[in-house]
């Protein structure tokens, strides 16, 4: 049985970014790792900082 302690949170933050609660391995498109702790992840596809957020989507007023 899974310790919930260990499991990774992830929100879906209204009209904005994923959030993930943790410290992350993330393997970029180009094959890099990073390293993120709390990424937040863009899901309005305006960021020009993909795959995090920028901020962007308030400016666009994305809506899911
Ligand atoms: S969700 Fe924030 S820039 Fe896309």
């Amino acid at each position: 049985m899974e310790n919930k302690e260990s499991l990774i949170k992830i929100k879906v933050l209204p009209n904005a970014p994923l959030f993930v609660q943790g410290k992350v391995e993330l393997t970029l498109a180009d094959g890099t790792t990073v390293v993120k702790e709390n990424p937040h992840f863009c899901r309005c596809g305006a960021s020009k900082n993909k795959p995090f957020c920028d901020g962007s989507h308030a400016k666009i007023g994305f809506k899911d």
